[in-house]
């Protein structure tokens, strides 16, 4: 299959597309070292214009909170241990993927990181599925961006990935999985919105039908692809989406690890039967990121 730019390559319906199986283990990455010294995105400086200031005693205190929620909906944690000098290790989701298979085994493929701050990032994820009886990837050189899941956000029990493109993520990299997963469903995004640098800022799916998404962050034809993939799509308020609500995640398709104060998405998520769990990630928030980028899903 080519990568699909809009609903005249594909319109549906997901019950067309290969069933996969759901990840329920998280990697999570210890944030002793995590600090913002320099502005890799928009949200990374204040409203001045300088750099963030991370309370570090909160940040840790947030992220032991998220840790606990996983536990709590039971879903298995693994922690990669703090590396100095590597502020946002602790945002799995960028330097690798995890990519479940029709045939019930699962993939890994290892991130080219945009910024050289994050490059070594990698060898540490690498290690870590070294250790695993998964197969994993790299890319060929040509592939200059890649970010993980933060740009590809897979479809809840189906072999469909939602591939951004934009700051993190070239199209080439979305052409090496086509060629590579000749059944994958590949929905192409072109972001377009700075706020909103990585996909998982911008969407968050729910379960098979329904998913979360950021209105400025897409195109016409990106608006298209989402009414073709989920039946039931909530609008994110803006204000609400600035906090980060659209970076939540749903592990097992009824819990929804959110960013506490977004109170009208909590109340579309209740209206729906999903059960919100509010945490504050105000700090991680400071780096551009939140319950999403904290974690990558895999097995
Ligand atoms: N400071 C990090 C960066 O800019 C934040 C990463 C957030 N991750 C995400 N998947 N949105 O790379």
């Amino acid at each position: 299959m080519v990568l699909i730019n809009s609903t005249s390559d594909w319109s549906g319906p997901i019950s067309s597309v290969p069933q996969v199986a759901t990840l329920n283990r998280v990697l999570l990455g210890d944030p002793t070292h995590f600090t913002v010294n320099e502005a890799i995105n928009v949200h990374m400086r204040d409203e001045h214009g300088e750099l963030q200031v991370v309370d570090l005693e909160k940040a840790r205190q947030q992220w032991e909170d998220l840790a606990d929620a996983y536990r709590r909906i039971d879903i298995g944690i693994d922690v990669l241990p703090a590396a100095e000098g590597l502020p946002d290790l602790c945002f799995t989701a960028n330097p690798s993927l995890a990519l479940p298979l029709p045939d019930g085994t699962c993939d890994v493929w290892l991130s080219q990181m945009a910024h050289p701050s994050r490059a070594a990032e990698v060898a540490i994820h690498a290690k870590f599925f070294a250790a695993q009886d998964l197969i994993v990837h790299e890319f060929p050189s040509e592939v200059q961006r890649f970010e993980g899941c933060g740009d590809g956000i897979l479809h809840p029990g189906r072999f469909l990935m939602h591939a951004g493109t934009g700051p993190r993520t070239s199209v080439q990299a979305w052409e090496v999985f086509d060629a590579t997963y000749p059944e994958l469903v590949v929905l192409h995004y072109e972001l377009q919105d700075e706020r909103f640098y990585h996909l998982d800022t911008a969407l968050t799916p729910l379960d098979q039908h329904t998913a979360m998404f950021v209105p400025s962050a897409f195109n016409e034809r990106g608006l298209d692809l989402l009414t073709a993939a989920f039946d039931d799509l909530i609008e994110l308020p803006l204000e609400e989406a600035l906090s980060f609500a659209g970076n939540a995640h749903c592990p097992d398709g009824h819990h929804v690890l959110i960013q506490s104060g977004c109170e009208r998405t909590e109340a579309a998520l209740r209206e729906r039967g999903f059960k919100p769990l509010a945490l504050d990630t105000s700090e991680f928030r400071k780096s551009g990121g939140s319950v999403f980028c904290l974690k990558m899903a895999w097995r």
